[in-house]
């Protein structure tokens, strides 16, 4: 299989390849003074299995057309099979029409993909696993959790309190406790539709005196993490620590998690930021293993 790391997961698709042991074919890209971006790749596909590496991270619609321009290309030159490995699956929030009138982004997105000649999609802790659904195509999401709590583990945190800020991120906390130990729960979570504004129920966790982990799949704004550390701390947390999958670590969100009193946040590489110390790379490379 050859690998094709995009311009948005350069490095990634780098330690993919290696992890594997796979050739890759590097892309040539720019983008022009109008907006407009270029695409050239530098190998050759023809016959080859072939995995685009391209997260859409911020800029999420570049990084997007990018991926779209790639696996459009992979197509046309010939290779065998296009599969697109987007680590970070942009607008898998807007997964439903909350009021009258919205688009369901998610599935202009999926049709695009789709429309390109990609065969298979993978790509890691989707939003919501229900998006999977309205592809037509194989979709796959893989879990970095373990990943992410095995780090935690490594690093002296064995025993510390799993806690999601909202119930979609309960089953993480569960699963990170399995690795973490030291019990999990999960915080009740409104979000505004309109104004975007978070406001946390806080359940009595029994957590006084306990060091904890709050962990999530995004990190955007830093708001619901933030909350949720607060949350923690209110009710006695010792030591408070932030993980997600995906950060997005949009304006001042690490610092805004700091000002709260987690005492270090980590993420992994699907996006590229200050805090993505934990690779997905080998996660991924197995996931391609197996379709060899
Ligand atoms: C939403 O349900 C997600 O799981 C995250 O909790 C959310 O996207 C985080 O956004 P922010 O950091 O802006 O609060």
């Amino acid at each position: 299989m050859i690998i094709v790391p995009g311009p948005a997961s350069e490095s990634l698709g780098i330690k993919v390849a290696a992890s594997m042991n796979a050739e890759t074919v590097h892309v040539i890209s720019k983008v022009f003074p109008d907006g407009e971006s270029y695409i050239r790749l530098t190998g050759k596909v023809q016959g080859e299995d072939v995995a685009v590496i391209q997260t859409a991270a911020p800029h999420q619609n570049t990084c997007l057309f990018q991926l779209l321009q790639i696996a459009d290309l992979l197509d046309d030159l010939g290779a065998k099979t296009v599969i697109a490995v987007m680590p970070y699956f942009a607008y898998a929030r807007q997964s439903k029409r909350s009021l009258d009138g919205e688009a369901v982004s998610v599935r202009t997105i999926i049709k695009l993909i789709e429309t390109v000649g990609v065969d298979e999609f993978v790509s890691v802790n989707v939003h919501n696993l229900e998006v999977l659904e309205a592809f037509s195509i194989p979709a796959e999401s893989l879990s970095a959790v373990p990943v992410l709590a095995s780090y935690l583990k490594d690093h002296g945190l064995k025993g510390v309190f799993s806690l999601a800020p909202d119930d979609g991120a309960a089953w993480m906390a569960a699963d990170a406790s399995k690795i973490l130990g030291g019990g999990h729960g999960w915080l009740e979570k409104k979000r505004d539709p309109v104004t975007g504004e978070v406001a946390v129920k806080k359940p009595d966790l029994e957590i006084a005196g306990k060091d904890l982990v709050v962990i999530d799949d995004i990190i955007s704004t830093g708001e619901t993490t933030a909350k949720a550390v607060e949350v923690a701390r209110e009710q006695g947390a010792r030591h408070v620590y932030a993980a997600c999958v995906h950060p997005l670590m949009v304006g001042d969100a690490l610092s805004r998690i700091r000002r709260s009193g987690a005492e270090m946040i980590i993420g992994t590489d699907s996006v590229e930021s200050d805090v993505s110390t934990v690779t997905v790379a080998p996660l991924v490379a197995g996931a391609l293993m197996r379709r060899i």
